[in-house]
């Protein structure tokens, strides 16, 4: 299995729940979140204080990347370049894709092609301890 093999593998070799991953792929951990309806939860306590994380997506073989700001503003965006459907990865202050190099803020807005829009934005909301990440229905 190549790299990028590997780094797609990865939600799937994730222990439980609430279990952090490794961060051998890219610059954020892999998380898998509680799944409740259309809406993906984690608690502030999985995070252990990380702002970039990774969540298994219910419906695609590309993660979500859930991050908070220095503002303490949540974002989740669907981790999937809107060109031809690689990866990006976390690199500094964005995200890069492997494949071209289409680059997007870390809110998922475009900043350099070729891919022509950013990438899909799910609502975050923090209920008591969990942040919330509407999925189904949410996405634009
Ligand atoms: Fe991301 Fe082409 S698939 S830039």
């Amino acid at each position: 299995m190549d790299r990028r093999g590997f780094c797609r593998t990865l939600p799937a070799l994730a222990v439980g729940v609430g279990t952090l991953g490794t961060a051998a792929c890219g610059g954020a951990a892999y998380l898998v979140p509680r799944s409740v309806g259309g809406r993906l939860v984690v608690s502030t306590a999985d995070l252990a204080g990380a702002t970039a994380v990774f969540l298994t997506h219910p419906s695609s073989d590309r993660p979500i990347f859930l991050h908070r700001a220095a503002s303490g503003e949540w974002s989740a965006v669907h981790a999937r370049c809107t060109h031809r459907g690689c990866q990006p990865e976390p690199v500094g202050e964005r995200l890069v894709c492997p494949c071209h190099g289409s680059e997007f803020e870390l809110d998922g807005a475009l900043l350099e092609g070729p891919a022509a829009t950013g990438l899909t934005r799910y609502p975050v909301a923090v209920d008591g301890t969990d942040v919330v990440v509407t999925v189904a229905g949410g996405g634009s």
